[in-house]
């Protein structure tokens, strides 16, 4: 949430941080802010301007573009709010009652109640109601001191020490980036459990919250680790960890990060990610089912043998669409490699963790990999397996993610990169296949190594899942034509039903999902079985049913539930192979006959594309849905 970019060089900034924060959008668009210091070369110090507007970067753009914002230092911001309504007072960056220091942050600062009363106490007069507003107004009282101390002789160490020293005060989760107007060569980054990542250039620095942000910038990134606090000059960077202790750290190389300005011919970006996925299943395929490996051992996945030794349970932290991909997951690991396996909500995982089990692992699931929640679970997960002690309650941990250079995988051990290159679009699509392959990996290998499945159950899902990138484009094509179609006569919907039964069951939660996201019709997705008791009354002619049939043992069960919703006068749209039977339907998104352990990879699909269409019929802004954000870094 919220996207932060800061940089100092020797080109003007105020066009590098638009570019960071257009690259940076989708984690939030309820206003976009900028502030700029312009060395002044007739006196010590400089000047600072900052410009903030409602809304979308675009109208930021505007702004600046009209007024100008002159100077080589600078830091950006683009909002989702949390304290405080989505206004230009509540925009970033913040400033001090002088003008003169400016602050952007991402994260919350819990404590700011405490802090904001103190400093009204000393006279100090608030004009927005955010939490990030105590930030300058503390940093410039800390200033005030510190040049009481040196006879007002500044330095950029100054401003490090006084952030240093704030920053000890504030409680929660953030990442941070401060000016001044009177140190015009120092730049100051911080982050605690928020990402921050400094980008290396040619005599300029540019730190920002995510990759895409740096990636047009340069390839050589430093990620900060938690807790630290970098002084970036025009002549290098000082890196000190909380302890105060200078950091020496090879910087590395930004790898397959694309600009992710760019939708090629496709209206929005979420469509063009529905279609990238048939090459996402290919990718997959090809790194971890390659031809050549032994029947009975078929996936490649990166872990050692240890790593599958002794499990005897698996649960799964996760939330939103990636939890949505664990149900189907623990499906998978139970059903078809017999290991027991439990899912939960990341956020209340957090705060009800069920007594621990020996011999588990622990999987996150996250595609941005920054999730608050699931991070949070995760280690504190981590921390009562360490307390408790014991090698049987060891704690064991996997990531999977679509950011491998997240903070997922500075915090658990191993990682499962779904590799489905980067997702813009608010509504997840193809990292929530992604995550699905990588279950199919997990499930096949665990299977195969506690031989709980036969040799030919092996080689046909190993099959299949060859197959699917074939499939996949087929239908990706054939329904994106016929969901279009079909949204006209949803558009005007109030209520929509998903049912699903199984490993299918999870599809009608993400196909409920994906409609409320970013259509902002109300729907529901059941086990089909539950209708009848209870949710059944909600039927009638005006509340389209998607039911999701495929092939295998509750095929005639849902069916039934199908045939329940008809009675009821619902209108029927079936997800389901065209035969004899789904004639029920009133409408048909006919699938290929595949089997019911791949039935999830395919059955998403029809909801991702119908949920889109029925979003474009309503005119909505579909990329960027109302009061949400890509990454969800706050509780
Ligand atoms: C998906 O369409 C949603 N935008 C949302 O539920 C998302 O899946 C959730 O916030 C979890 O995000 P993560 O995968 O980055 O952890």
């Amino acid at each position: 949430m919220c996207g932060i970019v800061a940089v100092i060089g020797s080109r003007d900034a105020a066009p590098l941080l638009i570019e960071g924060l257009k690259q940076l959008e989708y984690r939030g668009y309820d206003s976009a802010g900028l502030a700029t210091v312009d060395p002044r070369p007739e006196s010590f110090g400089g000047l600072l301007t900052c410009k903030r507007a409602k809304g979308k970067l675009v109208n930021l753009m505007q702004l600046v573009e009209k007024e100008g914002s002159p100077g080589q230092l600078g830091i950006g911001h683009t909002r989702w709010a949390t304290h405080g309504k989505p206004e230009v007072r509540n925009a970033h960056p913040h400033r001090d009652s002088s003008g003169g220091v400016a602050v952007v942050q991402n994260g919350i600062i819990e404590n700011y109640t405490s802090l904001r009363k103190q400093l009204e106490l000393e006279g100090i007069r608030f004009t927005s109601e955010t939490d990030t507003e105590v930030v300058p107004h503390l940093i410039a009282r800390e200033l005030k001191s510190l040049k009481k101390q040196t006879k007002n002789s500044i330095s950029s160490s100054m401003l490090l020490e006084a952030v240093r020293t704030v920053s000890s005060q504030l409680k929660g989760a953030y990442a941070l980036a401060v000016i001044w107007e009177e140190a015009p060569d120092a730049l100051i980054v911080a982050r605690r459990h928020a990402p921050l990542l400094i980008g290396l250039g040619e005599g300029e620095f540019l730190c920002a919250s995510d990759t895409p942000a740096l990636a047009g910038f340069t390839r050589t990134i430093l990620p900060m680790e938690d807790g630290e606090v970098a002084l970036l000059t025009p002549l290098g960077i000082e890196l000190y960890d909380s302890e105060g202790q200078r950091q020496q750290r090879s910087p590395s190389l930004l790898n397959g990060v694309e600009n992710v300005a760019n939708k090629r011919h496709f209206r929005h970006f979420m469509l063009k990610e529905i279609h990238e996925q048939p090459e996402t299943a290919r990718l997959w395929v090809d790194r971890h089912l390659p031809a050549g490996l032994p029947a009975e051992a078929p996936v490649a996945l990166p872990f050692d043998e240890p790593f599958y030794e002794d499990i005897e349970r698996i649960q799964i932290l996760a939330c939103g669409t990636s939890r949505h991909a664990g149900m189907v997951g623990a499906y998978l690991l139970e059903q078809f490699a017999g290991i027991p396996t439990s899912v939960f909500y990341a956020s209340e995982f957090r705060y009800s963790a069920p007594p621990l089990a020996p011999k588990t692992l622990t999987i996150g699931v996250t595609q941005s990999g920054e999730t608050a929640d699931t991070l949070a679970a995760l280690a504190m997960e981590d921390k009562r397996r360490k307390e408790h002690g014991g090698s049987a309650y060891a704690s064991r941990q996997l990531g999977i993610t679509n950011r491998p250079e997240s903070s997922i995988a500075r915090q658990v051990p191993h990682i499962l990169d779904i590799g489905a290159g980067i997702e813009v679009g608010v509504a997840a699509t193809k990292t929530f296949l992604g995550q699905l392959l990588a279950f199919y990996g997990l499930a096949l290998t665990f299977a195969t190594r506690r031989r709980s499945r036969s040799l030919e159950e092996i080689i046909s899902l190993t099959r299949e899942l060859r197959d699917l990138p074939n499939q996949l484009s087929n239908l990706v094509d054939e329904h994106d034509q016929l969901a279009e179609t079909l949204a006209n006569r949803f558009s005007d919907t109030q209520n929509m039903i998903f049912l699903g039964r199984g490993i299918n069951y999870p599809i009608a939660l993400e196909g409920a999902l994906k409609l409320k996201e970013i259509s902002y019709i109300h729907a529901e997705g059941y086990p089909a079985g539950e209708m009848k008791h209870g949710p059944i009354a909600l039927l009638e002619r005006r509340v389209p049913v998607v039911s999701i049939v495929m092939p295998g043992v509750v095929y005639e069960k849902v069916l039934s539930n199908a045939q329940e919703a008809k009675a009821r006068d619902a209108q029927l749209i079936g997800v389901a192979p065209k035969c004899l039977e789904t004639e029920i339907f009133d409408t048909l998104m006919p699938m290929p006959k595949v089997s019911e352990w791949i039935s999830p990879l395919l059955s998403v699909i029809p909801m991702q594309l119908l949920s889109y269409h029925i979003a474009a019929n309503r005119g909505l802004d579909i990329d960027q849905p109302r009061n949400l954000a890509k990454s969800v870094t706050v509780e």
